[in-house]
């Protein structure tokens, strides 16, 4: 395991980087670390992929993924819907929508079918990133929705109308794994898994792959797990590399080559309810998203 993250002693060993001259960047657990281009710009819209932010474990980065990846994907020029699918409405806060005061929600269109996504769609600072917000009218969803017909589908149905106005739809789901997580992932072309790099980060992890296998069964055949996106991270602590040796070990290369490191500067954006690539554009916490929307363009995983 050891051996796996330590990039100084394996960089020595490879008699490539002796021929070349110049050290070959490697990732948190030792793999060479691929270029990932700019993007090249899009020449139209849509129809857009869907992914959902997923983690039934509170608190490991799945809110501030989705604003900043989504704020990383606008800065390329991806047209980005972010969903705020959990009714602390965090997300919709982080992107400086005022929850309270919003006369409809995403509770409103998983509710009424003659709601009109358009109408309830909010702007952001950002040109090319919108939100869907939410706030905790959504907490009721979870039992209204049980009598419904085809219950797990409906957010699904509920964004068909805008899929061809974005490139990419990024679900920021609440920690459980209930009926609307159920519904993220019903709606999703890909599951994105953000992990805490601390002890216990693997746990949970099995029921949660096994929920994502029985979705694919049995709702959604073209959902895939993207990748497993490790967050604060310090690499300074044997403890943060030993967790994510043991990620590696267990997911290879599910896991992504960007890691998110620990930092006080993503609290700091949320208090000023801005993503932290423009609260902090030339942060390593900016520059650590913007490198993961090019590597999910580059896995062809983002428009
Ligand atoms: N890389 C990081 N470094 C330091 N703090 C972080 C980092 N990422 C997120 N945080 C902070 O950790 C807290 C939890 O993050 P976040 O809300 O993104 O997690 P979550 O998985 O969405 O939580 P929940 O399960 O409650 O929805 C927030 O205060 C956030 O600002
Ligand atoms: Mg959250």
């Amino acid at each position: 395991m050891t051996s796996k993250v330590t990039p100084a002693a394996s960089a020595q060993e490879s008699p490539s980087l002796v021929d070349a001259g110049t050290p070959e960047r490697l990732d948190a657990v030792g793999r060479p670390m691929p270029e990932f281009p700019e993007p090249a710009p899009l020449r139209g819209h849509g129809p857009a992929r869907i992914i959902a932010m997923c983690n039934q474990k509170g608190g490991v980065g799945k809110t501030t993924t989705t604003i900043n990846l989504g704020a990383a994907l606008a800065e390329y020029g991806r047209r980005v819907l972010i969903v705020d699918f959990d009714p602390q409405g965090a997300a919709s806060v982080g992107l400086g929508v005022p929850t309270h005061d919003l006369e409809q929600t995403v509770y409103d269109l998983l509710m009424s079918s003659k709601a009109d996504v358009r109408e309830i769609i909010c702007r952001t600072a950002l040109p090319d990133l919108d939100v869907l917000p939410a706030n905790i009218d959504l907490s009721a969803a979870e039992v209204q929705l049980v009598g419904e017909v085809a219950r797990e589908s409906v957010l699904s149905r509920a964004l068909r109308p805008v899929l061809d106005d974005y490139d990419v739809i990024l679900v920021d789901c609440q920690p459980s794994l209930g009926l609307l997580t159920v519904n993220a992932l019903t709606a999703a072309h890909g599951v994105l898994i953000p992990l805490e790099c601390e002890f216990f980060a693997l746990r949970g992890v099995a029921l949660l792959v096994e929920t994502i296998e029985k979705v694919s069964d049995r709702l959604n055949p073209r959902l895939t797990v993207d990748g497993i996106i490790a967050t604060m991270f310090d690499s300074r602590t044997l403890h943060s590399r030993e967790v994510i040796a043991r990620v590696h070990e267990a997911f290879g290369d599910t896991l992504l080559h960007t890691v998110i490191a620990r930092t006080v500067k993503f609290p700091d954006a949320s208090v000023a309810a801005e993503p932290i690539t423009t609260f902090a554009p030339n942060h390593a916490g900016a520059i650590a998203y913007r490198q993961l929307a090019r590597e999910l363009i580059a896995r062809g995983d983002a428009a």
